[in-house]
């Protein structure tokens, strides 16, 4: 989902034959020799690694595949960075803390992962921060985008059959465009940052608020949304109550800022998905 936006941005903001962009097809990173070889004969000057198992309750269910792609795919990727002295960008989640601090969280902020997928991917940056010299870890949340399976598309899909939806009102983030999260991450590499940096859109809500807002910009007025908490949902994976990410570092450091989730999400929905009623 992500990739898909990312090499749109650094096609125009590059030259087209500077950018190479490869999936699973080209580079399977659970296979070190294949991922180092691959990466190693390409000599790049800056590796954007954000290939993952992103499937939060799969990787609950299987534990050994999560750590396989996240963590020591992950591993793969710096020792081929680190081989090449290239700078390395791993793209990580709010995933990594676990909720307790009520107040939006920042890069020095101790992580504590409440699921498989936030552990895997914590393994993952304690990895790149190992291996590679020049490394930025940026961290995001609550993606969605035209290219990718999202929650946007799925509330939308599903008023196609329902009158009501039952969603979640006591999870707290930001819901991130991947357009507006691409274009920070190519401004993060013009400025050359290194460290960790958190990014996504300003403000917060629920998944429930959410909802409400993305049926409302749609003009959809038959379908009700039902709040209800995570408990009743039971989900495989625990999600944190609160993540809600702090940007001033991205801001401070590069004057760059992210809009608003609403101003974001009014933007995609008026771009790629048409009013259903
Ligand atoms: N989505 C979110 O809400 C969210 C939130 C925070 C952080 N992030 C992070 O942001 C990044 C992008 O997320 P996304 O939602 O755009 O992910 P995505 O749509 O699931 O894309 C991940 C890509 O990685 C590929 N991949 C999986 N295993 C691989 C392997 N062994 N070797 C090479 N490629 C492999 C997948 O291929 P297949 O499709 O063929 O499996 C897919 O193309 C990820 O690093 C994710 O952890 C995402």
């Amino acid at each position: 989902m992500l990739g898909r936006d990312l090499m749109g941005i650094l096609h125009s903001s590059f030259s087209r034959d500077e950018v190479i962009g490869w999936d699973i097809e080209e580079v399977d990173i659970q296979k070190e020799d294949e991922s180092v070889t691959k990466i190693e004969k390409l000599r790049p000057e800056i590796v954007i690694h954000i290939a993952a198992y992103t499937d939060v309750d799969g990787c609950e269910l299987n534990k050994g595949k999560a750590f396989a792609v996240n963590a020591e795919g992950t591993r793969h990727v710096a020792l081929a960075a680190s081989k090449c002295r290239a700078k390395m960008v791993y793209l990580s989640t709010d995933y990594v803390f676990d909720g307790e601090k009520k107040e939006p969280y920042l890069e020095g902020d101790p992580p504590h992962p409440l699921n498989v997928y936030g552990d895997s991917k914590l393994e993952g940056e304690q990895y790149v921060q190992e291996w590679v010299k020049d490394s930025l870890i940026i961290r995001t949340q609550w993606l969605y985008g035209p290219f990718g399976k999202n929650f946007v598309d799925s509330i939308l899909r599903q008023t196609r059959e329902k009158s009501a939806l039952s969603i979640v009102n006591d999870q707290i983030g930001s819901p991130t465009y991947t357009a507006d999260l691409a274009r920070a991450i190519s401004g993060l590499i013009r400025f050359e940052a290194r460290g960790i940096f958190h990014v996504a859109n300003s403000d917060f809500c629920t998944w429930y608020t959410f909802a409400e807002a993305i049926l409302e910009l749609s003009g959809i007025r038959r379908v009700k949304v039902l709040p209800i908490s995570s408990k009743e949902l039971d989900r495989p994976a625990v999600r944190p109550s609160y993540s809600v990410l702090n940007c001033q570092k991205l801001k401070k450091e590069t004057g760059l800022t992210m809009r608003s989730w609403s101003e974001a999400l009014k933007d995609y929905l008026s771009t790629y998905r048409q009013p259903l009623s």
